[in-house]
């Protein structure tokens, strides 16, 4: 693929740094979203050195002026955008357990600023330069712990799992994929949620068994779906069917 822009947040480290060196090797210009500006610029500067033409963008997903920042960077230096990844997520839980009940509204509040509504205010703010291309593709990074089907069967291995900041955060994030999907279907844009699988990074103390290049395989593929490819689904890894990747219950 080549003459294709893509923007990835959280792009610094884990899984969206993964996909910018993946997205990168297929020749596309990589725009490496990422909040701090020496760890966004040291990620321009590995993927550069891997051969990436790779370009640091200021954003802060919670932050609409540097979301609206970096969607008119976007504009006018490329024109349009091929791909959006919206990949930066956060992690938080309450008390030891995580339960329901030991759960504050403020810590749900912190998650969801940053895994839904941050998705929401970069999509809505890229979505014109998304028309403009040919057939633009986003990925709304989730997990499988945002499906409800997952998380309460009582045989699947996730069924011990309380925590509710997190998983209901990418259960809306689910629903907001399926949605501009709806919205989009008469366009060229394809808009799927991936589930990367468990992999080793911050967010998890590096205790996934998958690592992030594997996460980004995930994201990669949905991003370069081709024109008769599916929209609207949470795709990615398959723990309960013994691995492997496919389409997940939502
Ligand atoms: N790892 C897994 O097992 C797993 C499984 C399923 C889904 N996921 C999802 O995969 C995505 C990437 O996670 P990861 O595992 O690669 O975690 P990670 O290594 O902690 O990376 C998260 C990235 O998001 C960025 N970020 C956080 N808040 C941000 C904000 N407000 N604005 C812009 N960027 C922000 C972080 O930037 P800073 O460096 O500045 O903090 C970092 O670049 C997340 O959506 C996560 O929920 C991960």
């Amino acid at each position: 693929m080549t003459n294709t822009t893509a923007l990835i947040t959280g792009a610094n480290k884990g899984i969206g740094f993964a996909t910018a060196r993946q997205l990168g090797g297929l020749g596309m210009t990589v725009l490496v979203g990422a909040r701090d500006a020496d760890r966004g610029r040291a990620a321009e500067q590995k993927l550069r050195d891997g051969g990436a033409d790779a370009r640091f963008v200021p954003l802060d997903v919670t932050d609409a002026e540097s979301v609206a920042a970096a969607a008119k960077l976007v504009e006018s230096e490329y024109g349009r955008l091929d791909v959006l990844v919206n990949n930066a997520g956060i992690i938080l839980a309450d008390g030891t357990r995580a339960l329901p009940s030991e759960t504050t509204v403020a810590t749900l509040r912190r998650v969801f600023e940053t895994n839904v509504f941050g998705v929401a205010t970069v999509t809505n703010a890229l979505l014109p330069l998304l028309l403009r291309a040919p057939a633009a593709r986003i990925v709304n990074v989730s997990s499988e712990v945002g499906s409800i089907a997952v998380m309460t069967d009582p045989d699947g291995a996730l069924f011990e799992l309380t925590s509710v900041p997190y998983p209901s955060s990418k259960t809306a994030l689910n629903m907001l994929t399926a949605m501009y999907a709806k919205e989009l279907r008469d366009t060229p844009i394809k808009v799927n949620a991936a589930n990367p699988g468990y992999c080793a990074t911050d967010l998890n103390s590096h205790n996934g068994f998958r690592t992030a290049e594997q996460g980004a395989e995930v994201s990669v593929h949905l991003a370069t779906l081709p024109a008769d490819g599916p929209s609207g689904l949470l795709w990615g890894f398959q723990m309960d069917a013994g691995g492997g990747y496919g389409v997940l219950p939502w």
